[in-house]
């Protein structure tokens, strides 16, 4: 069967937005805000209705029941009409509901089918706001509601391990902490509309090169502590009723079909009652597939791609009885005629294409599709929507740099220049399978404009070309020199796109699916024009888009502002000018590293990447448990900006710790002050550090954090738990989580690398 490569290839409360969203471990929580605690596992709200489905699977014929274990379209997979069971219908995913491809390609002819353009899930992993990811979750669940979607692809929460990696804008961290805090609310606002989220991809996809063969090994440790606590809280603790396995292989097999995977870990230990969909096309073997835990075989057909076949028309009339229609492209999957076969030639693979109906329908149930249950209406683009957009980019934009307070700048300004063909950029359709036909897209030259009204005069010179191979090109560059020579502040909107030209695939090599970036460096000789742009204006502001990090050494030091802006949303270009402007005082915070150079980060220094050397299809992640600021912080590198870093135009006191120790476990009280001029929001972040250990450990690791919203001259305590688990590290030879009693350091900081406070406890 050819695989599918290339492509394969809130409504929100108000108080949400302005009041402390801590995470699970901030004492000061609003009501409403979503709790991360770790409860119960919040898969049993997947069980109300096994007697139905027992009832369900004696009336379904063996072929009815392949028919639903299958796509039968690009997005759909096959419902049983003869007993009312309907189709079950996907979309991406991750940051907003995609165009029309339900079915198949070609959109319907007046689709209504724009919809909400989150900012991508750096931005809000750089919230550091659990209550933002709650509301970002109810805009996808509401506008999946509205479009007819049962299954919302998303969101995508592998670990940020390798710079370079294409699909890092549609992740979140690298460090699952702060993934697991964040996932756990956008999976439960998702869920809070009736419609599934689908945790993806499960697990070790942290590269596109080779993502469709490439077998990753990795110690169990790396595995327990880095690549699968993310999954673990999505699962226990949101709840997430649909799981997505990834194309590559672990430890020899195809991740989607991998036993130990899916069957011990997921449906075993943890406790899944959900459905595992595989990645478009991941599925490679009918026994495999039936055995070790996939349920629905997805994927597409390219030929189809962007042809009007309607599928469900065939499989309509052969429930029906009448004459079998040819077989489609669907019905050659390996669980669909190929499981067939195979069942009816060994029957004891029956219970296992029972436990995936079984499976398809309780989420079904849960998203309200059986049953008669009334699925809510949702809604599309309404203001509620926008507004969560526009907060989510304002709370997540970091202030790197700030030199002499060059930002806030001033609205009295008489001219102000914006430079970079990144200002005019729309991003919503770029970057693969997460591209969204958005509503509309504030631009950051628009934001600008918007911002500054019809009395300030605003220049814009694109500098370079966004174009494949593109180099500095001098004629752009004197223009965007002459334009900065001449205005009283310079805007310089740049670094990464999601590719040369969205429509093509194979063409887009930033910041997009099935590839990975060339290297760090803002592209198109931005570099070159960045530096001349700074001689000619020092009061230039640089801001960023991307996703993941960028080298940004060759200038850094003589830009006075810096500010990560990440792919913002449709209202992004919005939120950059409330930022610049000071409309906004920022409070974002890294979510990961941004290393001085490439080769300093931990894949070129300990690890492999994109492969074993001499073998493209193998990987050993020999950089174990040292990803990200584990890495950088033990083994002594100074990165460029720290993991947890981020500035604001306040400053904060923080207050001496007081640790009361618990019965294995601590909890960490400090008053924080807003010591200067502006209100805004600080991110108190503590990581513990293990003092007498006898395995290795990193040198800090992040527990526990909380955002804190104060005005001018206010104080605020802040309460931060450690539960038993803040202490633990993974036992390969017990083969399990492990609390080694002894001296514990506790270091509360505003990053990584700002530590403000400490403590101890002993244990
Ligand atoms: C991606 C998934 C996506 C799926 C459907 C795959 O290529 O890896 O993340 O959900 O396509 O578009």
């Amino acid at each position: 069967m050819p695989l599918f490569s290339i492509r394969a290839q809130a409504l929100v409360a108000a108080a949400l937005f302005c009041a402390t969203a801590g995470a699970a471990s901030a004492q000061t929580k609003k009501p409403g805000a979503p709790a991360a605690k770790p409860t119960a596992n919040a898969q049993q709200a997947l069980l109300g209705h096994e007697a139905e489905i027992d009832a369900l699977l004696q009336k379904l014929t063996l072929e009815e029941k392949v028919h639903m274990i299958h796509a039968n379209s690009a997005f759909a997979a096959g419902g049983v009409p003869r007993l009312n069971i309907p189709e079950i219908m996907t979309s991406d995913g991750p940051h907003g509901v995609r165009p029309e491809q339900g079915r198949n390609w070609e959109p319907p002819v007046g689709a209504n089918d724009a919809s909400s353009y989150l900012p991508t899930n750096n931005t809000l992993a750089a919230t550091w706001n659990p209550a933002l990811g709650y509301a970002y979750g109810t805009v996808l669940g509401s506008e999946a509601n509205a479009r007819g979607k049962d299954i919302i692809l998303g969101p995508g929460i592998n670990i940020v391990r390798a710079p370079l990696n294409g699909r890092n804008f549609e992740y979140l961290s690298e460090d699952p902490f702060l993934i697991s805090q964040m996932v756990v609310g956008y999976i439960k606002g998702v869920q809070s509309q009736g419609v599934s989220a689908c945790v993806k991809h499960f697990a070790a996809n942290n590269q596109e090169i080779h993502r469709d063969d490439v077998d990753v090994s990795m110690s169990e440790r790396a595995l327990r502590e880095i690549y699968l606590p993310g999954f673990k809280a999505a699962i226990q603790q949101g709840g997430a009723f649909s799981l997505m396995g990834s194309y590559n292989k672990f430890r020899g097999t195809w991740a989607t079909e991998n036993a130990y995977l899916m069957n011990t870990i997921l449906k075993g230990e943890w406790g899944f009652k959900g459905l595992v969909v595989s990645d478009w096309g991941s599925v490679h073997d009918t026994q495999e597939a039936l055995r070790n835990g996939t349920d629905l075989e997805m994927g597409t057909d390219l030929a189809l791609m962007y042809k009007s076949v309607d599928q469900s028309a065939a499989t309509a009339t052969a429930s029906a009885g009448a004459p079998a229609p040819a077989r489609s492209y669907y019905d050659q999957f390996f669980l669909a005629d190929p499981a067939l076969e195979a069942i009816k030639k060994d029957p004891s693979l029956v219970p296992m294409v029972d436990d995936k109906v079984r499976r398809i329908l309780r989420v079904m149930y849960a998203t309200h599709m059986l049953g008669g249950a009334k699925r809510q209406p949702g809604a599309l683009n309404t203001k509620e929507h926008q507004a969560t957009a526009l907060k989510v980019a304002e709370e997540g934009i970091v202030l790197l740099k700030n030199d002499g307070n060059l930002l806030p700048l001033k609205k009295s300004v008489k001219t102000v220049a914006v430079i970079g063909a990144n200002a005019e950029r729309a991003n919503s359709m770029g970057g693969g399978s997460s591209q969204l036909k958005a509503k509309y897209e504030i631009t950051p030259l628009q934001g600008l404009k918007n911002a500054l009204g019809p009395g300030v005069t605003v220049t814009y010179a694109p500098g370079y070309t966004i174009a494949r191979d593109q180099k500095a090109d001098p004629a752009l560059i004197a223009q965007a020199v002459a334009a900065a020579k001449t205005a009283d502040e310079v805007v310089f909107v740049g670094g990464s796109t999601h590719g040369y030209d969205y429509t093509k695939w194979s063409d887009n090599a930033y910041d997009a699916e099935g590839t990975d970036k060339p290297d760090m460096k803002m592209p198109f000789g931005q570099d070159e024009l960045v530096q001349a742009v700074l001689a000619a204006n020092p009061r230039t502001v640089v801001v960023l888009l991307g996703g993941g990090p960028i080298d940004v050494s060759a200038w850094a030091g003589r830009a006075r502002a810096v500010v990560e802006a990440w792919y913002p949303g449709m209202e992004g270009g919005n939120a950059i000018a409330h930022v610049l402007f000071g409309d906004v005082n920022p409070s974002g915070k890294l979510p990961f590293t941004f290393p001085a150079k490439l080769e300093d980060s931990p894949v070129y220094k300990l690890g492999e990447y994109p492969s074993s050397p001499g073998d493209p299809l193998k990987e050993v992640y020999k950089d174990d448990i040292y990803v990200g600021y584990r890495y950088y912080d033990t083994y002594k590198v100074a990165p460029q900006y720290p993991f947890g870093y981020g500035l604001s135009y306040t400053t904060f006191k923080y207050g001496a710790l007081t640790v009361t120790p618990g019965p294995q476990s601590a909890t960490v009280k400090l008053s924080v002050t807003n010591s200067g001029r502006v209100a805004g929001a600080e991110v108190v972040q503590l990581y513990v550090h293990d003092n007498q250990t006898a395995v290795k450990r990193p040198e800090k690791e992040l527990k526990a954090f909380g955002k804190v919203f104060l005005k001018p001259g206010e104080t605020k305590t802040v309460t931060l738990a450690l539960p038993a688990d803040s202490f633990k590290y993974y036992n390969e030879s017990k083969k399990q989580w492990v609390l080694a009693p002894g001296k514990f350091n506790l270091l509360v900081g505003s990053s990584s690398r700002d530590i403000r406070q400490t403590g101890t406890v002993k244990l």
